[in-house]
């Protein structure tokens, strides 16, 4: 699916802390906005339909499909991506997640993180039924009992009970899993600027 972009109309919000101004129009997906002008294709696209997770994003804290809110509704907030979570993959939820070694084929894997950094921020000790509710993301994978061990991980980081060596996986050096990850590309032409 392709955005189809206009010469009127401008959508303004925050993404990954930068001021963006998106002209196109006004019920693109979310989405679509990211990954198509913003170049921010960790956001992967699933069903469109809102069932699956695999799109999902934080906005003003909140866990939401990115495929079924245009950026009409986001105009002034705050969305944050995968690219955005952290400069050098050091969020709790990260180091939790390589530690446990959650991902398999890691096309659910980024919604997965957004949407136990959004649990986690509101609940810093959450139970299996907390992590149930809100972890309804689908993993084709089945990685679901490594997601819960590594959100109890988490947890324990974020209260300072527990400290993990963010060690990279293997065969990826400390310095390429510590290098920064650009949160925008530059803009491109009729898209985001
Ligand atoms: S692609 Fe948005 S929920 Fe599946
Ligand atoms: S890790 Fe493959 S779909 Fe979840």
């Amino acid at each position: 699916m392709r955005v189809r972009l206009t010469s009127h109309g401008m959508t303004k919000f925050t993404v990954n802390d930068r001021p963006v101004q998106y002209h196109m129009d006004p019920q693109t997906p979310l989405l679509w906005a990211l990954r198509d002008a913003s170049n921010l294709t960790g956001t992967k696209y699933g069903c469109g339909t809102g069932d699956c997770g695999a799109c999902t994003v934080d906005i003003d804290g909140m866990a939401i499909r990115s495929c079924r809110v245009t950026i009409a509704a986001v105009e002034g907030r705050f969305v944050t991506t995968i690219e955005g979570l952290s400069p050098d993959r050091s969020h709790p939820v990260q180091e939790a997640w390589a530690a446990q070694n959650v991902p398999q084929c890691g096309y659910c894997q980024s919604g997965m993180i957004m949407a136990a950094s959004a649990l986690l921020r509101r609940n810093r000790d959450p139970s299996d039924a907390d992590i149930d509710a809100a972890m309804t993301n689908i993993c084709r994978c089945g990685t679901y009992p490594r997601v819960r061990e590594a959100i109890k991980q988490a947890a324990r980081i974020m209260r300072g009970d527990e400290r993990v060596a963010a060690t990279p996986a293997p065969g990826i050096s400390a310095a390429e899993a510590a290098r920064h990850v650009p949160g925008m590309s530059a803009p491109r032409r009729g898209g985001a600027q």
